[in-house]
Order: structure tokens, then C-alpha cells, then sequence
């Protein structure tokens, strides 16, 4: 009898409706409360034969579930149909959507890339695991220079200490893909090379392991040291403001001949002097010369009728310069809260 019961009251549920939440509501006072069916249940459950109470036990139990089951399911339901209905507001105006911002180094990169494409550099990327061969012997590296040296450069492979051009590395720098670039064709081309650099350097303010350079290659018949100067000077007033000047003094790179770096007047004191240009009123941003005849004929270029001049500038310097980022290890750390303040910029 109490069996029969349970079922037919489990087959009840199972297929009960409700058309609002008042009507729920009732469900759940008719089967799941103390007055409810399912407890008077227990009543006849006291005088069942002591054989049987296992059984009629696990049937109520069984009832009970399915009864809560349905019950919330048709009060999900309701709260669903409501919320997709009369709830929505199709008028109302649109969250707005969080945009990201641009990272520092790739605005500026995007910026020294523009500025370099208006004066008819095309880009060319080489690898940044590359060898010994390009980043080092092609452009005039002597075989004991020591940028070679495992505190300088890492290497992948270094397994011929008797051939180091054999040397498997991570690029020290992007001079490396004018070799790669110019083995490859013939003048004139003029290329902008940017792209990381790695070197073996403790992380501290000032160095990191691994930083970003854009390398510029210019190589065609009478190019001379004027068209260079040009060049620089209307990136450095592009790049800083028209009043901006340029100073080259001598140095030396195995792969230029002559050889200059470039400094600009401090763009945050404007050349009176301060702490940042340590009070000279200038900052170094460049290395730059006429390319090596070495480097042309190592590559297959004729030195006898071409000439070139290069140059290569550290993006982190650049965008101190611009955005005064005092710690270097900001631009690798991902912190968003130093990200989000370039929102405005492009
Ligand atoms: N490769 C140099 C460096 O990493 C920078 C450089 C200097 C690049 C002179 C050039 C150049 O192309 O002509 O410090």
C-alpha cells in the first residue's frame, strides 16, 4: 500500500509545472514542507514491518530528492524566463569595454619604424637565435674580441672551441641581421632591422638580459657620411621636437669605419644641464658609422663601387628619454598598473 503510494506520488512529481513563483511556492508547501505529503509519509513509515523499512526507507528518500530537484528547477526556470524577458532594458547604453594599451617599447618601436619609413627604410627582421658567423666574424669581429666571451654573449652551442664561427648564440645585438640581409642581396637597399637582443648581464635598474635595438642599413653607390648625419638629424627632430640637436663624436665599432655616437641635447632639461644628461646637456642614443668595407666584401658586395653607412639605437633608451621609465625592468615586468599609463598614447 505505502509502496504504491510512494510511486504514484513520485511519478506526481516528476512531472509537476508552475506558471510563476507564487505557484512554486505552493508546490513546495504541498510536498517538501513539515505538513507537506512527504512527511505525513513518515507516519505510515513508523508501522511498517521492521523487513521492510530498508526498502520503503530508500523509496521516500528517493522521493524526497526528486520532489527538491523539480521544485528548484522549476523556480531556475522562472528566474531564467524572467531575466531574458521583461527584465532587459534593449535601450539602456552599453557597458563600456575595458580597451588595453600599447606596450611603451612597441610605440616607440612603431614610432622610430615610421619615422625611418617616410625616409624609404624598408623592414627586414633577422633570427634572434642565430650564429657566431653573422653577429660576430662577418662584421669584423677579431676571433679573441671579447664580446665573444661567455660573460658578454649566451650560447647555445659552443661545441668547437677551434671554429667559433661554428658557435650556436643568442644575437647581442641586431648588427648581426645586416649580415644576414646583405649575403642575400645586392645594392641598393635601404633597411630598418628592429628586434630583441639578449646579453649575459645581472637585472638591476640599469641592465637586463635582454633588451631591444633597431638596426639601420643603408648601402648603394656614393653614399657618404653628410647622408648619414642627415638621416639622424631628422630622426633625432622627428623623434624629440624640431629644436633638438645632434652631436657625433668618434668612436669605435669593429664594423664601421669611422665610427660616431650620437647624442642628442637633453630633452628634459634642453640642454641647460640636469641630473638626467648628468649635467653635460647631452645623451648618448646611438651608435653609427660607414659600414666596413669588410662587412660589404664578406657578404659578396663589391667595395670598389659600394658604399654604406649603419646604425643601431636601444628602443628601452629611447622610451626613457620620452616617457622617463627610471627602472628598467618595468618594461619586461607585465605590471598594468605601469601599462595602463600609456592608454593615451597610440
Ligand atoms: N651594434 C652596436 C651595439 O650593440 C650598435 C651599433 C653601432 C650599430 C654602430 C651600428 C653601428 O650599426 O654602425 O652597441
Amino acid at each position: 500500500m505505502l509502496l504504491e503510494k510512494i510511486e504514484s506520488l513520485l511519478q506526481e512529481v516528476s512531472s509537476l509545472t508552475a506558471k510563476n513563483a507564487e505557484e512554486v511556492e505552493q508546490l513546495r508547501l504541498k510536498y517538501l514542507s513539515k505538513k507537506g505529503e512527504i512527511n505525513a509519509l513518515m507516519n505510515d513509515f513508523r508501522s511498517v514491518p521492521k523487513e521492510q523499512k530498508k526498502e520503503i526507507g530508500i523509496k521516500i528518500n528517493e522521493l524526497k530528492t526528486r520532489a527538491t530537484e523539480v521544485i528548484n528547477g522549476l523556480r531556475e526556470n522562472l528566474a531564467e524566463a524572467e531575466a531574458t524577458s521583461d527584465d532587459i532594458d534593449l535601450t539602456r547604453t552599453a557597458y563600456p569595454i575595458e580597451l588595453g594599451a600599447r606596450h611603451p617599447l612597441t610605440i616607440v618601436k612603431n614610432e622610430i619604424i615610421d619615422i625611418f619609413g617616410r625616409m624609404g627604410f624598408t623592414l627586414f627582421q633577422g633570427p634572434e637565435v642565430d650564429d657566431d658567423q653573422h653577429v660576430f666574424t662577418m662584421l669584423n669581429f677579431a676571433a679573441d674580441h671579447p664580446a665573444r666571451d661567455m660573460q658578454d654573449t649566451f650560447f647555445i652551442e659552443r661545441s668547437n672551441p677551434a671554429d667559433v664561427t661554428k658557435n650556436v648564440l643568442l644575437r647581442s645585438h641586431t648588427s648581426g641581421d645586416e649580415a644576414h640581409f646583405m649575403e642575400n642581396h645586392q645594392p641598393p637597399f635601404r633597411i630598418l632591422c628592429p628586434g630583441r637582443v639578449y646579453r649575459n648581464e645581472a637585472i638591476s635598474a640599469r641592465a637586463h638580459c635582454f633588451f631591444h635595438q633597431v638596426e639601420g642599413l643603408y648601402v648603394d653607390k656614393n653614399v657618404s657620411f653628410t647622408d648619414l648625419k642627415q638621416v639622424l638629424l631628422t630622426f633625432a627632430r622627428e623623434m624629440f621636437g624640431p629644436d633638438t640637436k645632434i652631436r657625433l663624436r668618434p668612436s669605435y665599432f669593429p664594423f664601421t669605419e669611422p665610427s660616431a655616437e650620437m647624442d642628442i641635447s637633453c630633452n628634459i632639461c634642453g640642454g641647460k644641464g640636469c641630473g638626467f644628461c648628468k649635467h653635460t646637456g647631452w645623451v648618448e642614443i646611438l651608435g653609427c658609422g660607414m659600414v666596413d668595407p669588410h662587412d660589404l666584401e664578406a657578404c659578396g658586395i663589391d667595395s670598389s663601387i659600394y658604399t654604406g653607412y649603419a646604425f643601431g639605437m636601444g628602443v628601452e633608451r629611447i622610451a626613457n628619454l620620452k616617457y622617463r621609465v627610471s627602472d628598467l625592468r618595468m618594461f619586461s615586468e607585465n605590471d598594468t598598473r605601469f601599462l595602463d599609463e600609456f592608454k593615451s598614447a597610440y
